[in-house]
């Protein structure tokens, strides 16, 4: 997909968007580039209400976001939501709240990534990452867009056995990705 039909696709989105692991302060590099106006407010979600963030790497502030969403267990129906975007969500549960990515979190995160991609979707509990795909398959509608910032290396591999295709990849100073959601997934 070129540039020109990523924005009619986004444009044309009429379900909810909705940002994951939100706000970004610093706003989505690939959007403000190619001047994409979201067709509704972003609903912006965290794992809780209040998020402290140092955007630009300066002083730290506190947002409040419009909705509490974990990726492991998003709070939408079904194929309810037109667009997820989400930026540099941790790699890891246990990086994201229970201490620094030991060795041992990072292969058991390895282990999770060898299971999905060789097609067994049942085993994912550190790998934030895979519970994302696992949720985005669940709650986007057929064509939905999901935007993702800072992906993992093997993400998009990873992404495919959930019905999320990639469509778009871009390395500007940030890197992002578009996968869609397969129609009958
Ligand atoms: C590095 S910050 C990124 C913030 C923002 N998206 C940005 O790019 O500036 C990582 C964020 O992921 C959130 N997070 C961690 N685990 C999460 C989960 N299970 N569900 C939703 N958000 C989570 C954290 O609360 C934190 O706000």
């Amino acid at each position: 997909m070129n540039d020109k039909a990523l924005r009619k696709t986004i444009e044309a989105i009429t379900l909810p968007i909705v940002e994951l692991a939100g706000p970004t302060p610093e706003g989505y590099e690939l959007l403000n580039r190619q001047t994409v106006t979201l067709p509704s407010k972003l609903i912006t979600t965290n794992i809780a209400k209040q998020v402290t963030l140092n955007p630009f790497g300066d002083k730290p502030q506190t947002f409040i976001v419009d909705r509490v969403a974990d990726v492991k267990a998003l709070p939408f129906d079904h194929a309810s939501l037109g667009m997820i975007m989400v930026s540099a969500l941790p790699l890891s549960d246990h990086d994201a709240h229970n201490g620094p990515y030991t060795a041992a979190i990072k292969q058991r995160v390895a282990a999770e990534y060898d299971a999905v991609c060789s097609g067994d979707l049942s085993v994912i509990r550190y790998a934030l990452h895979l519970h994302l795909y696992k949720e985005a398959g669940r709650v986007l509608a057929p064509g939905g867009p999901l935007l993702q910032v800072w992906p993992h290396e093997r993400d998009i591999e990873a992404a495919q056995q959930f019905g999320l295709a990639l469509i778009f990849e871009r390395q500007h100073t940030d890197h992002a990705v578009v996968f869609q959601k397969l129609s009958g997934s």
